[in-house]
């Protein structure tokens, strides 16, 4: 049912933005943004879709960074490390919630799909170095406790939702 859902949705997207290969790039970050990544079965399917073949569709997936492959976490946290965050020493800020979140040496996911902890080279807020993002929140001069305190607070809030959701269950 789920997949089937997930197949639905994601005609919506190709119907709304054009049956044809010239379309590929709007549809895969139109389908990104419903899954925050590309599924593999979703490519083949956008592939049959548009009449082009899969290897077309994934080479694309694959050469702009700003699509993934990946399942990532709802929270999606990014520590800057540029020049101006380094010196700051932002990767304590990244080791800090790297061992908040539990995450093993090769492993960026929690296990519970909450949390993806990644690294990028620079936010364009350098006058507030050391910063991260989650999602599209910006935060700076942080050190590690305030750091892990942003995250303490969004685990606080997911359980809050999640206690309400099933009392109105
Ligand atoms: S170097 Fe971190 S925001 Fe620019």
């Amino acid at each position: 049912m789920e997949t089937l859902r997930k197949f639905e949705r994601v005609c919506e997207i190709v119907d709304q933005n054009g049956k044809s290969a010239s379309c590929l790039i709007p549809i895969l970050q139109a389908v990104q943004l419903e899954y925050r990544y590309l599924p593999e079965e979703i490519l083949t399917f956008i592939a049959t879709s548009l009449g082009i073949p899969p290897a077309k569709v994934f080479g694309v997936a694959t050469f702009y960074h700003l699509f993934t492959l990946k399942s990532k976490g709802k929270y999606v946290i990014r520590v800057c490390n540029g020049t101006a965050c380094h010196v700051k020493k932002s990767m304590d800020l990244h080791a800090a919630l790297r061992t908040k979140l539990s995450l093993g040496e090769r492993q960026d996911t929690t296990a519970d799909m909450l949390f993806t902890l990644e690294t990028v080279n620079c936010l364009g807020a350098c006058g507030l170095a050391p910063a991260m993002v989650v999602n599209d929140e910006a935060y700076g001069q942080l050190t590690p406790n305030l750091a892990t305190a942003i995250i303490d607070e969004i685990i606080k809030r997911e359980a809050q939702d999640e206690s309400d959701a099933s009392r109105t269950a």
